[in-house]
């Protein structure tokens, strides 16, 4: 992929663009083997069911069973490697904000990858797998204590430890959530890759972008490669696109 293959139209408002915000999901961290949750084969979705593992009551009926659904998945994640993808969105911040530009960096990925790439503001919406918080008390925690208990207990409180992750029917980090919405309301150029767009209030903030009178841009694999200004759709994998969209 070089420029040829992108509308000039877009590269313009790229080069043009000084308010950056994006908005990523699991699609980004495909390449880095981390399953989606809506692929048909392969989404997590497919194979497990969300009412079983990633609810509150989930977690009250049968908090061993989440526990090591979730510790599962966390070995998956301290596995894994930041991809193509993620690297191109750290060099687009670099650009960016070499100036007086501006860039927010809004996930639904709960891997830490981004972090991990080099991405200095990410607003994760849905927290993150590598941290742990008290059920009963809230207390958030970075490490614990690996006991035969499972889970373990908080420090403070003795209540059950969970992921620090938002489940079905949960509210979002009120700060992070804030902090999306003026990204999203304020940018001129709004990416959105990797999200089948189908979780509220996240599958929002392209609308609301282009409310504002923002370019937006969607790179995934379901949907068509089209321009229909200010909106662009590339049809390819995030880890092929971005880097050749951020030489170009
Ligand atoms: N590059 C670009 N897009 C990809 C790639 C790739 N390599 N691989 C898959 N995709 C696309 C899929 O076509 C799909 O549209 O990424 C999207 C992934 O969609 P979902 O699996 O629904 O993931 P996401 O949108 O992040 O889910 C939102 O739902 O289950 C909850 O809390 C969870 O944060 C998650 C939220």
């Amino acid at each position: 992929m070089d420029i040829s293959s992108f509308d000039p139209r877009l590269i313009a408002a790229l080069r043009s663009a000084n308010r950056v915000a994006v908005l990523t999901g699991a699609g980004v961290s495909a390449e880095s083997g981390i399953p989606t949750f809506r692929d048909a084969q392969t989404g997590l979705w497919a194979q497990f069911r969300a009412e079983d593992l990633a609810t509150p009551e989930a977690f009250r009926r049968n908090p061993r069973l989440v526990w090591d659904w979730y510790a599962m998945r966390r070995e998956g994640v301290v596995q894994a490697a930041p991809n193509a993808g993620h690297l191109a969105l750290v060099e687009l911040e670099r650009q960016v904000t070499s100036g007086d530009g501006t860039f927010a960096l809004i996930t639904q990925n709960v891997d830490g990858l981004h972090a991990a790439a080099g991405s200095r503001t990410v607003i994760e919406l849905h927290g993150n797998i590598r941290r742990v918080k008290c059920f009963d008390c809230g207390r958030i925690a970075q490490r614990w204590e690996p006991t035969s208990d499972r889970p373990p207990r908080c420090a403070d409180c003795g209540g059950l430890l969970r992921p620090d992750v938002v489940w079905f029917g949960e509210r979002l980090p009120a700060d992070a959530l804030d902090a999306a919405w003026a990204a999203a309301g304020a940018c001129d150029m709004f990416l959105s890759i990797g999200t089948s767009g189908l979780v509220e209030p996240a599958a929002s903030l392209p609308r609301a972008a282009l409310r504002h009178g923002a370019t937006v841009l969607t790179i995934n694999l379901d949907v068509e490669t089209r321009a229909a200004p200010p909106r662009f759709d590339i049809h390819g994998k995030a880890g092929m696109v971005l880097p050749a969209l951020v030489t170009a």
